[in-house]
Formats: structure tokens, C-alpha cells, sequence
């Protein structure tokens, strides 16, 4: 009997950036943060994304056969990052300040703190499980800054990012992973706070009288000046 093994430090060695896939069918107009971006062939030119089926910009990319996606630039802010990875657009217009431009197709794509955009048509979809593997034909390419483009690895150790349960890279097991290292444990109803502070980024939610000044969210990583005070 064959025995495995898997040393999950070692997915941590791919290197790969950090983009924003969009896409709008009708009205509706959707976009996410996948850092699974791959050009594939060359001629013609294509592209594999992928992305989670629970993400609600996959169903606006299957629906209307398109998507944009937008590479990232060192300079983003973790705020953009932050709306477009962990928020859903399924209940926030995430484009609403955020800079963009539409390609010849209609299709949305990012404009603020980007090196390049590609719009694709989609070809073919491959199901993996949690995430669909979907292959587009570039149709649409051009160069939007001289900036660096951002890594997955300096969105980690430099900006200090972490990864959402919905993106391909997520390890359930790793402290990073989730949302524990500053939570507050879980306690009896009659003693718990009536006061808590909301993320307002990604929407973790801490029950506490007081955040410390140093305190950074466990979820996303944003610091205390983004949580606001809410009532529990
Ligand atoms: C750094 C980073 C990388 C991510 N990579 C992926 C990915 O490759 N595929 C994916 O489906 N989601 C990925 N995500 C998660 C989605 O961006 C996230 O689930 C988002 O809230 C979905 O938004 P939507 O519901 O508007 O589509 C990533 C998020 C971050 C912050």
C-alpha cells in the first residue's frame, strides 16, 4: 500500500501575481482577486483563470463569456485588495471607487494601480472541484503603467496579506489561514460584550469593548482605523 505525503510549505514556493478578474453581464458588473492568472499558449494567445464556483463574479464571467483581468502593481493599497478579495460583489458595488475602463467588448477592467489588462472570451471551462479552471482567448491586451507588477509572494511578506478561505491557495490548517490569532474565545451569552468592532473591509467581526491601537485584522489584514464600532 502506497503511503503519501504532503509538506503543505511547499505550495508556498509557487510564484504567481496578484490580478483582478472582472466581468459584467447586462447590468450587473463583478470582479474579484485570484492570483491564478496563466498565459498558456501564445498563438493564439490564452489564458487559464481559477476561480471559485461560489465566488459570485464566476457566474457573471459564464453568463456573459467573458472577462477582464487587470495586473496588479506593487502599489495597490490593501483597501483595493481588500474590497476586491474579500468582499462579494453579490452585495457591494465594488467599482463604485474604484478606477476602471471598458474594453471594445463592454467588459469592466481595473485602471488604478495596474500594469496591464487582458480581455478575454471564454473558451472552455474545466471543473476542478472547488473551482472551475476556465480558458479564454486573449482579444484584447494593453500595457497601463511602466509600475512593478505585484507577486503573491510580496502581497504577503511585504504588504503583509493573507489568503481567503475562496482563493486556490488557501491551507484550512495554517494559522494564517484563519481568523483565530486575535479573536476573542467564544463566551457565555450573559457575559458576552454588547459591543464589538466590524471590519470594515472584510466584515470580521471582534466582541470587545476596545481594540488596541496596534490591532490588525485577522482576516485581512487591515488595521484598527478600518473597523468601526457596532452593537452586538
Ligand atoms: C490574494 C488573494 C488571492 C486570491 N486568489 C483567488 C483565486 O485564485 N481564485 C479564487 O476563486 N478566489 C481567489 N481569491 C478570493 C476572492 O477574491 C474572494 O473570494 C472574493 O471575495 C470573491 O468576490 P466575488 O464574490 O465578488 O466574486 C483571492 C483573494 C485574495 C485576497
Amino acid at each position: 500500500m502506497s503511503t503519501s505525503s504532503i509538506d503543505t510549505k511547499a505550495f508556498r514556493s509557487l510564484s504567481c501575481g496578484v490580478y483582478i478578474v472582472s466581468a459584467k453581464n447586462g447590468t450587473t458588473m463583478a470582479g474579484c482577486i485570484i492570483n491564478t492568472l496563466l498565459q498558456v499558449t501564445s498563438s493564439p494567445a490564452r489564458v487559464t483563470i481559477a476561480i471559485n464556483k461560489e465566488n459570485y463574479t464566476t457566474g457573471v464571467i459564464l453568463e456573459s463569456g467573458r472577462f477582464e483581468a487587470s495586473v496588479l502593481a506593487k502599489s495597490a493599497s490593501m483597501e483595493l485588495i481588500g474590497r476586491f478579495g474579500f468582499q462579494t460583489s453579490a452585495d457591494t458595488d465594488k467599482f463604485a471607487d474604484t478606477a476602471h475602463e471598458f474594453d471594445d467588448a463592454g467588459t469592466p477592467y481595473v485602471s488604478e494601480n495596474t500594469v496591464a489588462h487582458f480581455g478575454a472570451r471564454v473558451i472552455d471551462k474545466v471543473d476542478v472541484g472547488s473551482h472551475f479552471v476556465i480558458v479564454g482567448e486573449v482579444e484584447f491586451a494593453s500595457v497601463l503603467s511602466n509600475e512593478e507588477p505585484m507577486t503573491y509572494a510580496y502581497y504577503h511578506l511585504v504588504k503583509g496579506g493573507k489568503t481567503p478561505p475562496k482563493a486556490s491557495s488557501f491551507i484550512s490548517s495554517e494559522s494564517d489561514a484563519e481568523p483565530s490569532a486575535n479573536a476573542q474565545p467564544e463566551q457565555p451569552q450573559e457575559d458576552a460584550p454588547r459591543i464589538g468592532w466590524r471590519c470594515k473591509i472584510c466584515g470580521y467581526i471582534v466582541k470587545t469593548e476596545e481594540l488596541p491601537d496596534d490591532f490588525k485584522c485577522p482576516m485581512c489584514g487591515m488595521g484598527r482605523d478600518m473597523f468601526e464600532r457596532i452593537e452586538l
